[in-house]
């Protein structure tokens, strides 16, 4: 790879590549393997979540580079996410505890509350058939207990996933210390402007999600059985032909001028891979530029809300007091 990693600055000095590696449904030896191959690339910055089922494998790899010496803890920056049954104050310091057990590590560089919606502490099954909602979730609470992890050192910075502008507001409000992160769905048929305006006023930065689209992924749980998939907005960022023609004056591919795209914008990306030539592909964004025509081209694409891909995984959702994705942002 030539050209050289950037960085986003968090309000308290802490720094996240601007590109990192997901995690999202990658099990068992795919993701060990994945991740080794990552790190011989040069990622640094893992996105895991409790939730992913994957904490352990990502660990393994994780303690071999640092036993080996080829890493150090300080060159890596991991983000993990508290589970949507742990929604509850008193939930917080057992789920980042088994989070560090299960990576190795003595800290995580940033925790995040996973989802703004609860559910009670009841066994999770992946396809959701046992989850349970939590009608009492209560972020203000939440944050107090993730407040106390960055006390107790098991988290450098604490941040949100999938919380709206309202959402975000009332925790940053009652902070102590602030939320340094919001982590969403953000790629170039859903492009967040107003909620990265809003969040830049509040200096959080933000880290996009499913930045490709998900290009193969089904939705997860009884979702992939109840939603109809002709209502779904479509999947094709990576054979759009406006990102395909800006792909081939660069001598690039669509998947790096996506990702590109959303690190011009200021916003770090997550694209997951377990492929190692893809690994590499997605890596190598940061020899080019994409010009302010191209930059104004591909904004043109972004359909607002309506190119929301990810809503309820499971339907319940939807009824809970603090389901986000009723909210404009
Ligand atoms: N906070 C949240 O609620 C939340 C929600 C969703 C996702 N996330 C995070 O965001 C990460 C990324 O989202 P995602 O995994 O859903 O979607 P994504 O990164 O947009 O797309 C991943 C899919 O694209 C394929 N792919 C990767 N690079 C490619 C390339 N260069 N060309 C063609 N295909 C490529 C991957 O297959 P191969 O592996 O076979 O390459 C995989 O099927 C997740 O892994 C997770 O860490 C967070």
């Amino acid at each position: 790879m030539t050209g050289k990693m950037e960085y986003l600055t968090f309000f308290n000095g802490h720094k996240m590549p601007i590109l990192g590696l997901g995690t999202a449904h990658a099990l068992g030896d795919d993701i060990e393997k994945a991740i080794d191959a990552a790190l011989e690339i040069g990622y640094r910055h893992i996105d895991t979540a409790q939730r992913y089922n994957n904490e352990a494998q990502i660990g393994r790899a994780l303690k071999k580079w640092l036993d080996s010496g080829k890493i150090k803890r300080e060159d890596l920056f991991i983000v993990t996410k508290l589970p949507l049954t742990g929604n509850r104050a008193e939930c917080v310091e057992k789920h980042l505890k088994q989070s560090l057990h299960d990576l190795q590590l003595d800290y995580v560089d940033l925790y995040l509350i996973h989802h703004p919606v609860g559910f009670q502490d009841l066994d999770p099954k992946d396809n959701g058939e046992e989850m349970l909602l939590d009608m009492n979730t209560d972020h203000v609470s939440l944050w107090k207990a993730m407040e106390d992890q960055v006390d107790a050192g098991r988290a450098r910075s604490i941040g949100l996933s999938n919380f709206n502008a309202r959402q975000v507001k009332r925790v940053w409000r009652s902070a102590r210390i602030k939320p340094a992160n919001l982590q969403v769905e953000l790629h170039v048929y859903f492009q967040q402007s107003e909620l990265r305006a809003f969040c830049r006023a509040l200096d959080i930065t933000i880290c996009g999600y499913i930045p490709l689209g998900a290009p193969g992924v089904r939705p997860p749980g009884r979702a992939a059985i109840t939603v109809d998939a002709s209502k779904m907005p479509k999947r094709d960022q990576m054979t759009n032909p406006v990102v395909s023609q800006i792909a081939q004056k660069h001598g690039k591919t669509n998947a790096q001028v996506l990702l590109r795209y959303i690190i011009q914008l200021g916003v770090a990306a997550i694209p997951k891979s377990t492929n190692p030539d893809r690994l590499r592909q997605n890596f190598d964004v940061f020899d080019f530029e994409l010009s302010a025509e191209d930059m104004d081209t591909l904004e043109q694409l972004d359909k607002g809300p309506a190119g929301r891909q990810v809503r309820a995984f499971i339907p319940e959702m939807a009824n809970h007091p603090e389901y986000p994705f009723n909210a404009h942002y």
